[in-house]
């Protein structure tokens, strides 16, 4: 109803209320007065705190991330915050806050750990206050900001750049002093989810690795990615005997005996046009030429995985069309073999057959006929174990039994193995690079003497820095940190991890990856209550990008099974995964980093390089690729990747606008010089 159309009978309660205002308003000028000469105190810890990212833990009402009294540097507080970073909490000042006080530090219940962090504070988009660097055991920092006229404000810790292990935060006596309206906790920002991966053409295009390795006499197995309308017909020149390509699926199989090169060209057809692209085949030693893309159970379904959510993923895996895109293994982590000491009849039983090979456990009823089928898609299977006597979720190992372990895989059809740590430290004598290498050395002689190739993925959380001496064990990859995690700080964990590669580069190239761990988007979680990616959309587009840039495996670890168009695009775009399987092999340098920005530049087998530009900070800002820092010269012709589109000729840098926590990824060819025109 309009104001005008009003009916006059609710005029009069308005003029008995003006009435009565005018009354109450000496009384209430005299309130406000007061409000404002003695301001109320809004403690921290009375915000809603479930608001509150905490990389570890959750963050604690007056205690700290431990549930202890919060001491900081013997100093104890009865009041305060207490979280783990990385942290981050958005306020809404209601513009009734004029002061934010607090003392801030690392919580003494670290034990003589080493955990450092920095606290930094925000009000409207300025920086109001960091605190520098703050190690363990030093005196609590006094934190003392204005914030008159402010709307909102954001308290942040950060792992000051070491990682976040024993990074408990202290928000100490923090609090408000409110005249006005209470200050709120809110949500993060919330971004729309805009695809920017443009379909792909109805035409054909091959796609995924442009070389592949394989030992000789171990069965071929590899299907051209191509998209495009369907039928398609592919074919092949200069396929080697022993190896033959189904016309109609893509698929090549077959084995070959003769170590060598072999240069193919790999042809698709359609109903719309024809597409050509090279293919090297490498008969050797080496495998994993690019790094391995495909998909594994871990991060949606943990140790609850069954042979039917492996069928599941496969198929989704052909049905979602990532295969058309290069993605290949389907891998099963922890949770298949046999529970030691579990009376649960699925899980429990014995833990090796009659001649000492391992056993799968009840959710896994036949191991080859799963391969089968996983094969028949043209996909490879994988599965993982630990080479200690039992696995990180309390699963047999393959302690003891390596040889006869290692054998069965191969009986089963796999393709890929993980080999964990966990319960090793148990066995290893100490942390010494020998006793480190020790497991590692007999499952990969035990995975050498199958006749089929296994890609060979080391999981010991960059132990010993496993970078130096990963491939020497045989490796062909290696998580070169602790696990992602699913926290609400994710975010955190991705740039962390995946910056932590700075001066790594020279130990990844073709056969030999480091490996950040999965990618984290899409439907993640524990099984029956999977929820989407605590990543904001530019956070996601941050996590693929930085990690094709490292040229890391490109392994998905969400539902296969609930893949949105958001996630499906992230995954498939093509000229980003290009940048991931070029047959050069590099990864990325950080080539510069200013604040809370970072350009990364990774060089590609055509002499163009890929560029990330990344924004880390809390508020878009601008970033610049310089070319002096990317040791290039002359104009650039420079393309946005995710969109798939040029953007321009640029003489001397390229810079441009950089969302919150979001990226943006170019490949600048080198333009020819033109001549001037003839005058
Ligand atoms: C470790 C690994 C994870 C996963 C689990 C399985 O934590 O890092 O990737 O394999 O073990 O228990």
């Amino acid at each position: 109803m309009k104001m005008s159309e009003s009916p006059e009978h609710n005029r009069l309660p308005t003029r008995a209320l003006i009435a009565l205002a005018l009354l109450i308003l000496p009384a209430f000028e005299q309130s406000c007065a007061k409000a404002a000469d003695e301001p109320a105190t809004v403690w921290l810890s009375s915000l809603d705190l479930s608001r509150m990212t905490s990389g570890w833990g959750r963050p604690r009402v007056d205690k700290s991330v431990q549930d202890r009294t919060m001491s900081i540097a013997g100093r104890k507080f009865e009041r305060g915050v207490g979280t783990h970073a990385d942290s981050i909490m958005y306020i809404d000042l209601k513009g009734g806050s004029t002061r934010f006080t607090a003392h801030v530090g690392v919580d003494d219940e670290i034990n003589g750990n080493i955990g450092s962090i920095e606290f930094k504070i925000y009000g409207d988009k300025r920086l109001l206050w960091q605190s520098g660097v703050i190690k363990a055991g030093e005196p609590a920092k006094k934190v003392d900001v204005d914030l008159a006229g402010l709307k909102a404000l954001i308290l942040m810790v950060g792992s000051a750049g070491d990682g976040i292990s024993y990074d408990h935060a202290d928000w100490a006596e923090a609090k408000f002093e409110v005249t006005g309206e209470k200050p709120v906790a809110l949500e993060a920002p919330v971004e729309e989810a805009v695809i920017l991966t443009p379909k792909p053409s109805p035409k054909p295009r091959i796609n995924g690795a442009r070389v592949f390795g394989v030992r000789p006499g171990s069965p071929f197995l590899f299907t051209v990615a191509a998209t495009g309308e369907r039928p398609m017909e592919f074919s092949a020149e200069g396929l080697p005997v022993g190896l033959t390509l189904d016309s109609k699926t893509g698929r090549i199989t077959g084995s070959l005996s003769r170590r060598g090169q072999y240069q193919v060209i790999l042809r698709a057809v359609n109903a719309l046009g024809a597409v050509e692209r090279d293919f090297r085949i490498v008969v050797g030693d080496r495998l994993a030429l690019t790094p391995p893309m495909g998909w594994n159970s871990w991060y949606c379904f943990f140790s609850s995985v069954t042979d039917k959510m492996m069928r599941d993923a496969a198929d989704a895996m052909v049905q979602t069309g990532m295969i058309n895109h290069g993605y290949t293994y389907v891998n099963i982590d922890d949770g298949w073999m046999v529970k030691p000491g579990s009376d649960d009849p699925v899980l429990g039983g014995p833990v090796t057959n009659s001649e000492g090979q391992i056993n799968a456990n009840g959710k896994f009823p036949d191991m080859k006929a799963m391969t089968d089928y996983i094969h028949g898609k043209g996909l490879k299977a994988g599965l993982y174990t630990s080479p200690g006597p039992t696995t990180c979720a309390g699963f047999a190992g393959s302690y003891g039994h390596e040889e006869q372990d290692a054998r069965r895989f191969a009986e089963w059809g796999f393709d890929f193995l993980k080999y964990d740590w966990c319960s090793y430290r148990r066995i290893a004598k100490d942390r010494s690079r020998a006793e480190l290498m020790k497991p590692y050395l007999v499952m990969k002689a035990a995975l050498d003497k199958q006749d089929r190739d296994f890609i060979y993925n080391l999981c010991q959380y960059g132990m010993g820095n496993v970078w130096e001496w990963g491939a020497e064990v045989g490796g062909h990859c290696w998580r070169t940190t602790g696990d992602l995690g699913i926290a609400s700080s994710l975010y955190r964990n991705v740039i962390n991890y995946g910056f932590f590669h700075a001066g790594k580069e020279q130990y990844a190239g073709p056969g030999h990856w480091n490996d950040p761990d999965y990618l984290l988007i899409g439907h993640i979680g524990w099984r029956g209550s999977l929820r989407p990616t605590p990543l904001t959309p530019n956070e996601q587009y941050t996590h693929v990008s930085l990690w094709c840039l490292l040229a890391a495996p490109l392994i998905f670890s969400g539902d296969m099974t609930k893949l949105d168009e958001f996630t499906l695009s992230l995954l498939t775009n093509d000229e980003v995964i290009e940048i991931d399987q070029d047959p050069l092999g590099r990864q990325a340098s950080r080539v510069a980093q200013a604040g809370e920005t970072q350009v990364w530049a990774k060089d590609m087998e055509d002499g163009s390089k890929a560029v990330g530009l990344f924004n880390t900070g809390e508020f878009e800002t601008k970033v610049a690729a310089r070319w002096s820092d990317l040791g290039v010269r002359g104009k650039q012709r420079v393309r946005d990747l995710w969109r798939q589109k040029d953007i321009g000729i640029f003489e001397k840098e390229f810079e441009t606008d950089v969302p919150r926590h979001g990226v943006v990824l170019v490949r600048l060819f080198p333009t020819r010089a033109v001549a001037p025109p003839a005058r």
